[in-house]
């Protein structure tokens, strides 16, 4: 049998480093020593009490029998009193909490748990790739709307198409935002509860950024802001405030109902995160006041070197007050992923083409700041022999 994938599955593009990997592996063993800013993947380790509560929970048998949706009850409550800590947002752990297995899993299946084939969902592009493929793999419309410098990168909601408002269903946001680093002022947060209650939309806001944030930036919760409760869910990570990308912990926090279908969809799909893991959960929050101040330093810290690296080596380099990335213009006009290409071959620098998070990104690229400051000062030599 020739097996042939579904409809919606061959309508999603390819992965967006496609061939990028393979070339690496070549460009390797040929001894050419890569550095690899393309994916957003710390060379940092986790918390010393996170590894330590792993290593404990694993020993206790009940810890590993099947997490089910509700998880480890102490992980529900340790994200609660967190969001409360942080944010001054109070929320339920039974109701209005719901683990993840990585935020990426529940940013995917929100979209079987509100959408109706054909109902739309609006989303960035460039965006996360979760978005797409759960709203085109439960058979809804994508209704991609690029991010533009003009705009500061926020998607202008009074401008969309009348008939598409009707049609949506869920509007995915995305601030501090992957990839173009875009922070999201309060008045235009405001505006999108707004936008979504007069239109019957369910805001997904992505915040997996929230902690990786710059010279006394907060970023805030969408939960925070009046009326956003009835209208939002909320998505946290453990990724990359804590390094923990390979632990696939995260969180859906907010408006009850959307948490409940989630919650519904997962039942049929999932058996949750490991029970270990998630214990590991309630010491990273933990110790968050004590511990990620300082691991944000280090971002910090990568970010201003990188930056002025990259201005020195010729390219418009501006410093985001959050994420860890950098996404600057390709100079002259090139197409983002030739000049990707040309950074892999001609130089061993992985960078992220900013088209291959979608066409709205093209005419930037990206840049992690995922490894050592001297690695950083050698890729921006390299890539300004690219210029
Ligand atoms: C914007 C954004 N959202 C969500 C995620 C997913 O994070 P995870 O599934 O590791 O929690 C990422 C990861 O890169 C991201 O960039």
């Amino acid at each position: 049998m020739t097996l042939r994938s579904g409809r919606a599955l061959r309508s999603l593009p390819g992965y967006p480093l496609a061939g990028f990997k393979e070339r690496r592996l070549e460009l390797e063993a040929d001894g050419v020593d890569v550095i690899d800013l393309g994916a957003g993947d710390a060379d940092l380790s986790p918390p010393r009490a996170v590894i330590d509560a792993l290593r404990g929970a694993a020993e206790e048998a009940a810890m590993s029998r099947y997490p089910f949706q509700v998880g480890l009850p102490a992980f529900r409550r340790a994200i609660a009193s967190w969001m409360e800590t942080r944010f001054g947002v109070t929320v339920d752990p039974g109701t209005e909490v719901l683990p993840l297995i990585g935020s990426k899993e529940g940013l995917a299946h929100l979209p079987h748990a509100v959408l109706d084939p054909g109902d739309v969902a609006i989303m960035p592009d460039p965006g996360y790739q979760a978005y797409l493929g759960g709203t085109v793999l439960a058979a809804g419309e994508p209704w991609l709307v690029p991010l533009r410098p003009e705009n500061d990168f926020l998607i202008p909601l009074d401008e969309l198409p009348r008939d598409v408002v009707t049609r949506a269903r869920l509007l995915f946001l995305n601030y501090p935002n992957n990839p173009t680093t875009a922070s999201a002022p309060e008045t235009y947060l405001r505006r999108a509860i707004d936008f979504c209650h007069e239109h019957g939309l369910l805001l997904a806001y992505d915040n997996a950024y929230s902690e990786i944030a710059f010279d006394g930036y907060r970023p805030p919760s969408i939960l925070e802001l009046e009326g956003a409760r009835d209208i939002a869910v909320e998505f946290h990570s453990l990724s990359k405030t804590y390094n923990m990308t390979g632990w696939r912990l995260g969180w859906a926090v907010g408006n009850r109902d959307a948490v409940a279908a989630l919650s519904r969809v997962k039942s049929f799909v999932d058996t949750g995160a490991f029970l270990a893991v998630q214990a590991a959960g309630v010491a990273a929050l933990g110790c968050w006041g004590s511990w990620v101040p300082g691991n944000v330093r280090v971002f910090e810290s990568r970010r201003d070197r990188a930056v002025a690296c990259m201005c020195a080596a010729g390219y418009e380099a501006t410093p985001p007050k959050a994420t860890m990335y950098l996404w600057i213009p390709v100079p002259g006009g090139e197409p983002s992923g030739d000049f990707a290409r040309r950074a892999l071959d001609q130089e061993g620098v992985m960078v992220l083409p900013g088209a291959a998070l979608g066409q709205g990104g093209e005419g930037f690229f990206r840049i992690a700041l995922t490894v050592p400051e001297a690695r950083l000062e050698e890729a921006a030599a390299r890539l300004g022999r690219l210029r």
